[in-house]
């Protein structure tokens, strides 16, 4: 990446409930709450069995002292990915996993400061991105947002108050980006225009939004101002070359929705750059 004048981010994942105890070692999952997450999956393989998709099971709500520790194991993980040469880390607060436990309102029912209204309910957001910037430094630490999103069983009753106070605390701390994660399914409704223009408002860092965009509808979030960068998620999977292609206009391969997640290479990193032949 860097012999290539690339920048590259490390994005640390912590689950939190959206796991099985056989892939943590026997171990019983921990959340803000000790709320199950419905109708959710995930992909186990522990070796003793075939690797398959199984149900999440009930989590335990973090102590006090649950918290502090993956506070600090946040800590060491920016540390060790600076260490490891990335440019800097993503704190994944989006699609369901740990952080977002705390700040969806129906994922979280909390009766200390960890929980109820906003503030307290983005208490480990904040606590979480300061660890890490006195770490590795605010100008190394990008976060990574859902606010309309299901995935995993996340959502919140009011997503725009809570996420618009979400880009003010972060506009506060500091972090060099802000990256929404927007739903990303066939029929999902757009992301409301007033909400990125709150945000646009609430952040002064660098804004990033990624789904369903093409190369067309991203250049138009650019001009209006709304975002300052566009990620791509699908259409970099079934196209490795995909600056190339939208540079010149290349045709796209379509990807497989089937393979996606949860398998191997096939369908997933195994498709060809554009060959005119
Ligand atoms: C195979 C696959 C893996 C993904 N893994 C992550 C991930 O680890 N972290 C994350 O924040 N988003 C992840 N995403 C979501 C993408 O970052 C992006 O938000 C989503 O694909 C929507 O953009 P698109 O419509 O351009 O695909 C993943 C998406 C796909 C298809």
């Amino acid at each position: 990446m860097h012999a290539n004048n690339g920048t590259i981010f490390a994005q640390l994942w912590h689950v939190g409930r959206v796991t099985h105890p056989d892939n943590i070692n026997g171990e019983q999952p921990i959340s803000s709450s000790a709320l199950k997450a419905e109708n959710v999956k995930v992909f186990v393989d522990d070796g003793s069995n075939a690797p398959d998709f199984v149900d999440v099971v009930m989590p335990r709500a973090m102590t006090k002292a649950d918290i502090d520790h993956v506070v600090d194991q946040y800590r060491q993980a920016a540390l060790n990915a600076i260490e490891a040469g990335f440019d800097g880390i993503e704190l994944h607060a989006a699609n369901g996993y740990l952080i977002n436990q705390f700040i969806d309102s129906n994922a979280n029912n909390r009766t200390d400061e960890y929980g109820g209204n906003i503030e307290n309910r983005l208490r480990f957001l904040a606590q979480v991105v300061t660890a890490v910037s006195e770490a590795i430094g605010a100008e190394r630490v990008g976060v990574r947002l859902a606010p309309f999103t299901s995935l995993n069983g996340t959502v919140d009753t009011n997503p725009v108050e809570t996420y618009v106070a979400a880009a003010t605390l972060l506009n506060k701390l500091n972090v060099v980006y802000i990256h929404f994660a927007e739903v990303d399914w066939d029929d999902a409704p757009e992301t409301p225009k007033g909400f990125k223009e709150s945000v646009r408002a609430a952040y002064k860092g660098i804004l990033i939004y990624a789904g369903r965009y093409t190369a067309q509808t991203a250049a138009q979030t650019i001009e209006a101002g709304l975002a300052d960068m566009i990620g791509f998620g699908r259409p970099f999977v079934s196209n490795p070359d995909l600056p190339t292609r939208i540079k010149h206009g290349y045709p796209l391969t379509a990807h497989t929705p089937e393979t996606l997640f949860g398998g191997a290479e096939k369908g997933l990193t195994d498709y060809p750059e554009y060959s005119a032949s």
